[in-house]
């Protein structure tokens, strides 16, 4: 009988503990949206000089992600933060995102750099036809797809620095005029990457794997308008072909570029000119760090407007100048040849 009611107090104690149990409140599930008097204040973010170090591991060292504020635009993606006062700018940048969010339409300007995005895919982007800059720099993309630009119909600016990108990406929008790619690695150019690109000012492929081969001709034919070009810290051993010739700034410092061809201008047969002859604009052109020295380089011809300067030690350093004429015009940016 003593067994028995034991038994019964044991199961009578175990029905309570359930039934205590059971009754306890359920964890309540988080809030999806911020209540008002929780919000945060927007607080502008410090500029803090950067100090010059490698690059860290991770892309930021800010504090936590301020969310935005949803009731000001409703289609303002909860990872980025959306501002009353540039209602075409989206701020995504240093909020450790992995994927690109979808992009409201109404978007002209988009900051997603500092990020960790891998990939690049169509589908944010259905609705971004307005967009004209993207910032990208200092994410992880490894890949571009070709129809993302396809919904770019807009596109001026694309900033890609600092990833990991293997190729210059296909299918750019011909509209273009600045495409950053510098410090990725790119070791490929697509055919016709650049075609019909009549609008780029700007193309930055410092500090890549370019060699030679990369670059056949007619690579830059249809950058009419090109003023800048940065080939520097690749591994070109030789001049780039096919240069437009209304460049005014051309950066090759830190290649293995070893002599300066000569040209044969077949317009007027027996002419030999220099490799910056036609270079009607060039005003800084960078050549440290080559394999240069003054028995490889020619000397520039009289139409050239080139002169050199070797420094010291003239097989790994030279800089060249350019000397204006005096009351020379100024360089005019677009669509100049001669
Ligand atoms: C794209 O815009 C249309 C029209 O404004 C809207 O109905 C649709 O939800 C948007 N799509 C996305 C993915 O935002
Ligand atoms: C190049 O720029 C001009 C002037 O802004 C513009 O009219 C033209 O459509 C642009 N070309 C392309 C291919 O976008």
């Amino acid at each position: 009988m003593k067994a028995g009611a034991g038994l019964l107090s044991a199961v009578v104690l175990f029905l309570l503990v359930g039934a205590v149990w059971s009754q306890r409140p359920l964890r309540p599930k988080k809030p999806t949206k911020r209540p008002p008097s929780s919000r945060r204040p927007s607080v502008p973010r410090p500029s803090v000089p950067r100090p010059s170090v490698s690059e860290p591991s991770e892309p930021t060292d800010l504090p936590p992600v301020i969310l935005g504020f949803p009731d000001i635009y409703e289609d303002c993606p909860k990872v980025c933060t959306c501002s009353r006062n540039y209602p075409s700018a989206l701020f995504c940048e240093n909020h450790n995102l992995r994927e690109v969010p979808v992009i409201p339409g109404r978007t002209h300007y988009l900051y997603l750099q500092n990020n960790f995005i891998t990939e690049l895919t169509p589908e944010p982007f259905v609705n971004a036809t307005e967009v004209r800059w993207i910032n990208l720099a200092n994410n992880r993309l490894h890949r571009i797809d070709k129809q993302v630009f396809e919904r770019l119909p807009s596109l001026l600016y694309l900033y890609a620095q600092r990833n990991q990108l293997k190729e210059v990406p296909a299918g750019l929008p011909t509209c273009l005029e600045q495409l950053r790619l510098a410090k990725n690695r790119i070791t490929s150019i697509p055919a016709g990457a650049f075609n019909k690109m009549g609008n780029l000012t700007l193309l930055d492929l410092y500090h890549n794997q370019l060699s030679d081969s990369d670059l056949p001709k007619n690579t830059f034919r249809d950058l009419s308008s090109l003023m800048q070009l940065n080939l520097a810290h690749n591994v070109l051993k030789k001049m780039p072909p096919g240069v437009p010739n209304g460049v005014i700034q051309l950066f090759l410092d830190k290649n293995r570029i070893d002599s300066i061809p000569k040209q044969v201008d077949n317009t007027i047969n027996t002419y030999i000119l220099d490799y910056f002859a036609g270079f009607s604009h060039l005003a800084f052109l960078r050549l440290n760090y080559n394999q240069l020295s003054d028995k490889n380089v020619p000397k520039p011809s009289s139409t050239s407007r080139l002169s050199w300067t070797f420094s010291w030690p003239t097989t790994t350093l030279i800089c060249a100048h350019v000397q204006q004429s005096p009351g020379a015009p100024a360089p005019q940016p677009q669509h100049h040849r001669e």
